[in-house]
């Protein structure tokens, strides 16, 4: 398993391995990362991609959270394919990013996890992600379903921090 920031060159992989986020391609967040607004690490399985994670750099992107916990880098859109998880890849691209974070001077990693996302939770929890005043916050965002309706997803979630 190899871990390493996306490249340009890989788009076309990366196209059609990562669903895109509502109104937004795989080459905006390539450019986001060039801007240094965020990263996106890939999991290479030798020439086949199985997991991924963002991290926004300048902060948590909710403007609630980041009020009450400013500064702090934020994971989100953690994911692994289905038929690879449970082998450690997650905890692995969590790993690449606090040795990211630390090179580039930070003292803390978030995220937010969803209060119905208890598996995930546990895995946080065992990274030694910690509760933070933030304890319940609505994060809403829009989805395209395959039959072209666009629904926004609500849910209600935790942030999560971890010192370095
Ligand atoms: C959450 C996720 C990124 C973790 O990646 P992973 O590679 O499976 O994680 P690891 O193998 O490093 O660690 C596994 C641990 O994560 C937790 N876990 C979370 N979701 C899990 C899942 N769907 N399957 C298995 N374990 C899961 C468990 O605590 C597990 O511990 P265990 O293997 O000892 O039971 C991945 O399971 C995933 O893509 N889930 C679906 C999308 C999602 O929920 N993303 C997180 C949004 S906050």
């Amino acid at each position: 398993m190899n871990i390493k920031l996306a490249d340009p060159v890989e788009i076309e992989i990366l196209e059609a391995f990562i669903s895109p986020a509502y109104g937004r391609t795989i080459r905006d967040e390539l450019d986001d990362q060039s801007f240094g607004l965020q990263s996106l690490a890939i999991a290479w399985d030798r020439e086949t991609p199985v997991g991924y994670g963002f991290i926004h750099w300048p902060g948590p992107r909710e403007l609630s959270v980041a009020d009450k916990i400013p500064g702090c880098p934020e994971i989100f859109r953690m994911t692994v394919s289905p038929a690879h998880q449970s082998t450690g890849i997650g905890t692995q691209i969590i790993g690449f990013f606090e040795q990211l974070a630390k090179s580039k001077g930070f003292s803390s990693l978030g995220l937010a996890v969803s209060h119905d996302n208890e598996r995930a939770y546990q895995l946080y929890d065992k990274l030694n992600f910690g509760a933070t005043e933030v304890a319940n916050f609505v994060s809403s965002y829009q989805q395209e379903k395959p039959d072209g309706n666009v629904v926004t997803i609500t849910e209600k979630c935790r942030f999560l921090q971890k010192l370095l």
